[in-house]
C-alpha cells in the first residue's frame, strides 16, 4: 500500500510529464504545419505521441480535450447542428478588371473624403470554405462553417482534427482573450487533391471537380474519422465577435492571430494606394502555378479598422473590402477525340484530344476524362462541347458536357478491350474503375515507369528525358529500371541526338543516382499509393530495403500515416518475383540507398543540422549566426545540398534560396532562425 503522501508525489509527476508532453507536441505542431519547418523526425514524434497516450489511458483523470491525442474521437453525428454567428459573415463584392478596382479605390476615398492614398491590407483570396472557430478561455472550444452568411453548421469535431489548427492558443507572448472568434478558409492543397482524386477513381468513386469541393466535401462529413484521414488545412484572415480586443489595424489583427499560434493567410502585404495592390496582383497571379493551393484572386482591405466601422457595408458585402479576381482557370471548347495512355502500374486512362484553349494563361489541349465510370456518369461524347478546368499543376480535367450544344453528330466514347501499347487483355477488378494492361513487359508501362524513376523528385538522373527513354526502351537496351546501371558508352552512342559529351554527362548522372536516399528510391519504385511522403515514413521507419521486403501488411499498418491499403499494396509488390529481381538488380549493380537521413550523433541543441546562409541579415553579421550555429553543435555550409537542413534567407537572397526550393530544403526567414535558436537555447 501507498502512503496517500507518495500516491501524490506520483501523481504530480506524471502530470507534470503529461504537461511537459503536451507542450513539447504542440511545439511539433506549431512547426510542422504552421511553419513548414520541422524540427524532429515523424517517428520521434510518433514516440512523444505514444507516451502521452498511454499515460493518459492510465491516468483518465488527466484526460483533458485540448490535449494533442484528443483530434479524432468524437462519434460520428445524425446530422450538423445549425450554428447562428454572432456577427454575420459577410461575403465581398467582386472586382475583374484594373479599372473596377481604380473605381472601388475611389468609391472608398470618396465616401471617406479623402484625397491621399488609403493603406490597403492585400491577402491571397485562398479557394476553400470559409469557417468560424472559437477560442474559449485560450482553447478551440467550436467551429462552423459560413452558411448563408447568418447561420452556420456546426463542424468543431471534425475542424479539430485539421493539424494546422491549434487546440491551445499559445500564451508565451500576449494573453489570448478569454473569447475569441477566427475566420478563416479550409483548404486541400492542389496535390492533396489529386492524391485525394486518384484514390477515389481507384475506389470507383467520382473524383471532386475542384480542391474547392473537396475541402467542403472533407469538412462536411459525419465522420469525423474520414475528416481526419483528409489533409485539410487552414488559414485565417480575421477576426468575428472578440469583446475586449480592438485591434487598429487588419495588419496588427493577423499579428495578434500569428503570435497566439494560429496559422495565417500566407503572403499577406500593405499596401500604399491603390495602384500597388494592382501591382500585388499581377505579381501573385504570375507565382499562382507554383502556389500549393488554390486561390482565385486578391483580397484588398482598408487596413485601417475605424475607417472600416466608418464605410460600414451594403447588403450582404462591407464597403470596405473587394475580392479582385483571377481569370477562372475553366474553359469552354470542343473534344475532338479521345486518345488512351498507359500509366505506370498499367492503369489505361481516356485522355480528351481538345480544340487548343486559353485557360489561365497557359494552353490546354489535353484533359483527363479519369475513367470509363467517369465518361458514362457525364455521358461525354467525341465531338461534344465540354467545361475543362486546371488548378496548380494538376493534369486538366474535363467537367462536364455542355448539353444545349450537341447537334446530335456526337458519338459515344469506346473503351478499348485491350492495351491500346502491347495488345495484352485488360482486366478491371472489383470494386475498381480503372482498366489495367496485365503484361509486365508492357513497353507503355516500362516507359512510364522509367520516366518516374529518373524524374527529380525520384532519382533525379539529369539528362534522360523523354526521347531517350523512348529510344532505350524501343531499342530493347532497358527493360527494367535496373538495366539502367548496366548501360555504356557503347550502348548510347547510336542512340539519335546524343553526342559524346552528352552520353558521358548521362553516364556520370546515372552514376551519382545511385548514392541515393532509401526514400527516393522507394518513391522511385513507382509502387502503388507509394509518393514522396509515404516513402519518407518507410524509409524512417524500415531503415533498409531488405528489412521492408520482408515487412508483412501488418507490421506496415504500425507506420503512422500508413494505412491498410498501402500497406497491402507494398507487401504485395515486394511479393512479386518480377520486383524482387529487379531490386536484388539494382543492389547488386550498386545503387546503395542511405537510410533516412539522421541527425548526426553529434551534441548539442543544433546537433545534426546543416545552415547554409543567403543574402543579408538584419541583427548580425553572417559570422555571429556561423558562430551561434558552432555553439549549438550545428553546422554551417557554403552551398545548398540535399543534406541542408535550413537555408536562411536574408535581404536580398540570392540563387541558393532557389536551389533550395529545387531541392525541397525548408527556408527560414531571419526571424524564424532567431526563434529556432532561441527555443533551442541557443545564444
Ligand atoms: S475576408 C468581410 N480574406 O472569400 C470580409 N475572405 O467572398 C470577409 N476568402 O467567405 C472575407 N480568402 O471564404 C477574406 N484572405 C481572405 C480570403 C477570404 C478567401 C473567402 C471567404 C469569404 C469569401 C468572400
Amino acid at each position: 500500500m501507498m502512503t496517500p503522501s507518495i500516491m501524490s508525489a506520483v501523481s504530480r509527476d506524471v502530470r507534470k510529464r503529461v504537461e511537459e508532453l503536451r507542450r513539447v507536441l504542440e511545439h511539433h505542431n506549431h512547426q510542422y504545419y504552421v511553419l513548414d519547418t520541422p524540427e524532429i523526425s515523424d517517428a520521434a514524434y510518433d514516440r512523444l505521441l505514444r507516451e502521452l497516450q498511454e499515460l493518459e489511458a492510465a491516468h483518465p483523470e488527466l484526460a483533458d480535450p485540448g490535449s494533442p491525442t484528443q483530434r479524432v474521437g468524437a462519434p460520428p453525428a445524425a446530422a450538423f447542428a445549425p450554428v447562428r454567428h454572432r456577427l454575420p459573415m459577410l461575403s465581398l463584392q467582386n472586382s475583374f478588371t484594373a479599372e473596377e478596382l481604380g473605381e472601388f479605390d475611389r468609391r472608398v476615398r470618396r465616401f471617406l473624403g479623402r484625397e491621399e492614398p488609403l493603406t490597403y491590407l492585400l491577402e491571397p483570396k485562398l479557394d476553400g470554405l470559409a469557417v468560424e472557430v472559437v477560442y474559449e478561455g485560450g482553447r478551440f472550444a467550436s467551429g462552423s462553417t459560413r452558411g448563408d452568411g447568418t447561420t452556420g453548421e456546426d463542424v468543431g469535431a471534425n475542424l479539430r482534427t485539421v493539424r494546422s489548427l491549434p487546440l491551445r492558443l499559445r500564451a508565451d507572448g500576449p494573453a489570448p482573450p478569454p473569447y475569441l472568434e477566427v475566420r478563416g478558409e479550409v483548404i486541400l492543397r492542389t496535390r492533396d487533391f489529386a492524391r485525394l482524386n486518384a484514390e477515389r477513381e481507384e475506389a470507383g468513386e467520382p473524383p471532386f471537380a475542384n480542391p474547392r469541393n473537396a475541402a467542403a466535401g472533407s469538412l462536411r462529413q459525419l465522420d469525423p474519422k474520414v475528416t481526419a484521414s483528409r489533409p485539410l488545412a487552414v488559414f485565417f484572415y480575421g477576426i468575428g465577435d472578440c469583446p475586449g480586443f480592438a485591434p487598429p489595424t487588419e495588419r496588427e489583427a493577423l499579428e495578434a492571430l500569428r503570435r497566439w499560434g494560429l496559422p495565417v493567410v500566407p503572403g499577406a502585404e500593405a499596401a500604399t494606394g491603390i495602384d500597388e495592390a494592382l501591382a500585388y496582383y499581377r505579381r501573385l497571379e504570375g507565382e499562382r502555378d507554383g502556389l500549393p493551393y488554390e486561390i482565385d484572386g486578391v483580397v484588398v482591405k482598408v487596413d485601417d479598422i475605424s475607417l472600416q466601422r466608418e464605410l460600414g457595408a451594403v447588403a450582404r458585402s462591407p464597403r470596405w473590402a473587394t475580392a479582385f479576381k483571377f481569370p477562372p482557370r475553366q474553359a469552354v471548347t470542343r473534344l475532338r477525340d479521345v486518345e488512351f495512355s498507359v500509366g505506370r502500374t498499367g492503369v489505361v486512362t481516356p485522355v480528351a484530344l481538345m480544340a487548343p484553349v486559353r485557360i489561365g494563361g497557359v494552353e490546354v489541349e489535353r484533359a483527363t476524362l479519369h475513367n470509363e465510370d467517369e465518361i458514362r456518369r457525364k455521358d461525354i461524347r467525341v465531338g461534344d462541347t465540354v467545361v475543362v478546368t486546371r488548378a496548380g499543376d494538376v493534369i486538366p480535367a474535363v467537367q462536364e458536357v455542355v448539353p444545349e450544344r450537341r447537334t446530335g453528330a456526337e458519338r459515344p466514347i469506346v473503351f478499348p478491350q485491350a492495351c491500346p501499347a502491347c495488345g495484352a487483355r485488360l482486366t478491371r477488378e472489383e470494386g475498381q474503375a480503372a482498366w489495367r494492361c496485365t503484361s509486365l513487359a508492357c513497353p507503355a508501362r516500362l516507359r512510364e515507369s522509367l520516366r518516374h524513376f529518373a524524374s527529380r523528385r525520384a532519382l533525379d538522373i539529369e539528362g534522360l528525358g523523354e526521347k531517350l527513354v523512348d529510344q532505350l526502351v524501343e531499342r530493347g537496351l532497358v527493360r527494367s529500371v535496373a538495366d539502367l546501371y548496366r548501360l555504356t558508352k557503347e550502348d548510347l552512342l547510336p542512340l539519335e541526338r546524343l553526342g559524346e559529351k552528352s552520353a558521358d554527362n548521362l553516364l556520370a548522372a546515372i552514376d551519382r543516382s545511385r548514392r541515393t536516399t532509401l526514400a527516393r528510391l522507394l518513391f522511385g519504385l513507382g509502387i502503388r499509393h507509394v509518393g514522396e511522403q509515404v516513402a519518407r515514413l518507410l524509409a524512417e521507419h524500415s531503415g533498409s530495403l531488405e528489412k521492408l521486403e520482408e515487412a508483412s501488411a501488418e507490421e506496415l499498418t504500425a507506420v503512422r500515416g500508413v494505412g491498410p491499403e498501402i500497406a497491402a499494396s507494398v507487401a504485395a509488390f515486394f511479393r512479386q518475383a518480377e520486383n524482387r529481381r529487379t531490386v536484388a538488380e539494382l543492389l547488386a549493380r550498386g545503387v546503395s540507398p542511405a537510410a533516412a537521413p539522421r541527425a548526426a550523433t553529434g551534441t548539442g541543441p543544433l546537433a545534426g543540422l546543416t545552415f547554409v546562409f543567403t543574402g543579408t541579415l538584419a541583427s548580425l553579421t553572417r559570422e555571429e549566426a556561423q558562430a551561434l550555429i558552432a555553439r549549438g553543435g550545428g553546422r554551417s555550409a557554403g552551398s545548398v545540398s540535399r543534406a541542408t537542413s535550413y537555408v536562411v534567407a536574408g535581404e536580398a537572397p540570392g540563387s541558393k534560396a532557389r536551389d533550395a526550393a529545387r531541392l525541397g530544403v525548408a527556408v527560414l526567414t531571419e526571424r524564424e532562425f532567431l526563434d529556432l535558436l532561441s527555443q533551442r537555447g541557443v545564444q
